[in-house]
């Protein structure tokens, strides 16, 4: 028991002549904000940058005069209830007002060893929704979300007549070749683009109509395309188990489903400050790299390649499959 104490007061000792680093000292909600020329008011917010996880802006209640999203570029000195600004406070009245719209709380979205690094207690840390998401608004998608769970508890009352009226959709997976586009339009490789396309459905006894889907496809250089398929030809089983495609190893194009494996949204490419170029999920920020694998966030799986083939002019076909969502392994649903 001694020589243990001894074996640790000798490794305090080391740490202690170790250099300390001092943690960065974030902005405090309610501190005060100070231009070189006057006070203008306080801070009631953080912005988060999901990718960095870095403080970017503060948003200050500006006494009265409405709330304006400041840069950290702006911030000068962080002190215990003070955040020095370096401009004057005329320049930050002129810039454009707070829209929380824009944003979603941390209580949203998932953003795994946050508060390792955030140190803002109590409020609200915000993270900004992107850009192409905004008409997609979060409200909405949890909207629809708590319809699916409501719907989900009245199934099994509905349940046989729901089967009667269905019976017409209980039929094979569709593995129709469905055409996308011209590879013409991939201008670079290991760059994910996205291509539309339409899909007849039918539902129940209701009339045939069309939908928009989308795939990512991607020109992949040889290091991308060994991390996608392994060193190994990628193949497509029908319900029976038969081999319904084989995507060849050596052929650089990849599609990838456009609904993201975590919940099913959908996806963008971006390109991010230290990651590069990568695919991001606004849902929850699950972000994959150009191969589809997992680099961050929740999603249990990478992004489902589907099956692919491309015509001697360009013209590139894919099977539409829809996978499980949420499930580590592939469990096609569509
Ligand atoms: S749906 Fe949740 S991260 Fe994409």
């Amino acid at each position: 028991m001694a020589g243990d104490l001894q074996e640790h007061s000798g490794e305090y000792a080391e740490a202690d002549q170790k250099e300390v680093v001092e943690p960065m000292v974030q902005p405090k909600l309610k501190s005060k904000v100070r231009c070189p020329d006057q006070d203008i008011g306080e801070v009631t917010r953080v912005v988060v940058d999901p990718l960095s996880h870095e403080i970017s802006h503060i948003v200050v209640a500006m006494n009265g005069r409405g709330e304006r999203q400041v840069a950290m570029d702006h911030v000068q000195a962080v002190t215990e209830g003070l955040v020095q600004l370096r401009t004057p406070s005329a320049d930050i009245t002129a810039l454009p007002l707070f829209k929380r719209a824009d944003y979603v709380t941390t209580h949203e979205v998932e953003i795994s060893h946050l508060e390792e690094k955030i140190h803002v207690t109590p409020g609200e840390v915000l993270v900004p929704l992107p850009e192409l998401e905004k008409e997609v608004k979060r409200r909405t998608f949890f909207m629809n979300f708590t319809n699916a769970i409501g719907f989900l508890i009245g199934l099994p009352l509905a349940f046989p007549i729901i089967r009667f009226l269905m019976k017409p959709m209980y039929i094979p997976f569709n593995n129709e070749w469905l055409k996308v586009g011209n590879i013409s339009k991939i201008k670079q490789e290991d760059i994910g683009v996205q291509f539309k396309y339409k899909k007849k459905v039918k539902e129940a006894y209701m009339p045939e109509y069309e939908i928009e889907k989308n795939v990512w496809i991607l020109k992949a250089t040889p290091p991308v395309l060994e991390k996608i398929n392994q060193k190994k030809d990628v193949e497509f089983h029908d319900a029976k188990g038969r081999t319904l495609w084989t995507n060849k190893k050596e052929v650089p194009y990849v599609a990838f489903s456009g609904k993201c494996p975590h919940l099913g949204c959908g996806y963008k490419w971006r390109k991010h400050k230290t990651l590069g170029q990568i695919f991001l999920c606004p849902c929850h920020l699950s972000i994959f790299g150009a191969s589809g694998e997992v680099v961050d966030g929740p999603s249990p799986r990478g992004l489902d390649v589907l099956p692919l083939k491309m015509s001697a002019d360009g013209e590139i076909e894919i099977i539409d499959m829809e996978f499980k969502a949420g499930t580590k392994s592939q469990v096609r649903i569509i």
